[in-house]
């Protein structure tokens, strides 16, 4: 009996705190935005694409880049290449060639040491006022993508800007989808009460200057982005996902799994050292910084000690602890809560595998 009330309470306390926050949340997706722009403006922007092994679609990244309405004459590439072997700089001088029209400039690394360490690279040669940073396997959505990204600069408290994501192709996208709805309320909501500490590596842009404040890009953990934008919230600036900037992102076709899992690795690895750091988190931050770091590092485990004590409970012949796991599984057939108990178990298995792999270079999945 006790082992169901304490079972029961951790599983009530695993759900009600999430819809709690997302009850928050969702009072300012409703708000209007409370950072004015000014027209007109256009900086130096620089587009970073970081490389390794993406010759199958670094020609169809650099034609969307290429696709966008911002003046030419302000834009700026850099392809960062980390020593691919498939002939990923070999396209990307070929699609130069093609495209004298646009100043691209490629830094090749003699070895690949991850992400992170190929943009602090690729910062080196910026002339932009602005840093883009995009990944090869994303697709900006619309012409206009990358100037309205561009505009929310022109609000001096802007300090990095991302998209929202809808998933692009393959079976899982489905999975995909159920779970990329729901989130990207919670970020747009998130960055209109202040900043979000989740961004997304399809469209990531930041002011150089504020980069250059914290030293550049991580390279001790896999979210770049996030970790980025987290610092520059943490310094009093807005970090925001405007809702009507939206990427495609490719997803996996085989090894989903396993690149669900490596991808909540560099969560946790972020959410966990941003803690240090928690206290300078301006008012207005704080409780979303909160909220967040407690759903990606502490929720799942008490969902996990739910289920476990109502087994053992369960096994002992308990009735009401048999019937709350039958409950628990029967609404796995409803697919947003089936969402939702994956995203947990990934989260779980993500903290498990970082204690001893931290995946800085990641195997390439196929796209
Ligand atoms: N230069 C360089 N060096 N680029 C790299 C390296 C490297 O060692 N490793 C990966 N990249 C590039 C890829 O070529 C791609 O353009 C981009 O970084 C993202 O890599 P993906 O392989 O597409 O990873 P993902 O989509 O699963 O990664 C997502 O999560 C990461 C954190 O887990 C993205 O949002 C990333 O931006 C994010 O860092
Ligand atoms: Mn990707």
């Amino acid at each position: 009996m006790l082992l169901d009330f304490i079972g029961l309470s951790l599983a009530l306390a695993h759900f009600t705190v999430p819809l709690a926050y997302y009850a928050y949340i969702v009072k300012y997706y409703r708000r209007p935005w409370d950072i004015g722009l000014e027209p007109g403006y256009k900086p130096r922007v620089t587009v970073i694409v970081p490389t390794y092994n993406e010759a199958r679609l670094i020609e169809r990244r650099l034609d969307n880049i290429y696709s966008q309405d911002y003046p030419r004459d302000l834009l700026e590439v850099i392809v960062v290449d980390s020593a691919s072997t498939d002939g990923t700089v070999e396209k990307v001088a070929e699609w130069c060639r093609r495209h004298p029209d646009i100043a691209v400039r490629i830094v090749r690394e003699g070895e690949r040491r991850g992400k992170g360490f190929a943009l602090n690279n690729a910062l080196k040669y910026c002339s932009g006022e602005i840093i883009v940073v995009t990944d090869a396997d994303s697709e900006w959505v619309g012409r206009d993508c990358l100037s309205k990204a561009v505009s929310w600069f022109s609000n001096p408290t802007v300090g990095a800007v991302s998209c929202v994501k809808t998933p692009a192709s393959s079976g899982l996208a489905g999975v995909e989808e159920g779970y990329r709805g729901f989130y990207n309320i919670m970020r747009v909501g998130e960055s209109k009460a202040w900043s979000t500490p989740v961004f997304h590596g399809e469209l990531a842009a930041y002011r150089r200057s504020l980069l250059e404040e914290i030293g550049g890009f991580p390279t001790d953990i896999g979210a770049d982005d996030s970790y980025t934008a987290t610092r520059i919230a943490l310094m009093g600036y807005r970090a925001i996902i405007p809702g009507d900037i939206a990427c495609l992102e490719l997803v996996p076709s085989r090894g989903y799994h396993k690149w669900r899992i490596r991808r909540a690795q560099h969560l946790v690895q972020h959410f966990w050292k941003i803690l240090r750091a928690r206290h300078k988190a301006p008012k207005r931050f704080k409780t979303v910084l909160y909220a967040e770091t407690y759903l990606h590092l502490f929720n799942p485990w008490i969902l996990l000690a739910a289920a476990i004590l109502l087994a053992a409970s369960a096994a002992t012949g308990s009735l009401l602890a048999i019937l709350l796991l039958t409950l628990g599984l029967a609404l796995l057939l409803f697919k947003p809560y089936r969402t939702w108990i994956a995203t947990q178990l990934y989260l779980i298995a993500a903290a498990v595998r970082n204690l001893w792999t931290r995946e800085l270079a990641w195997e390439k999945t196929l796209k």
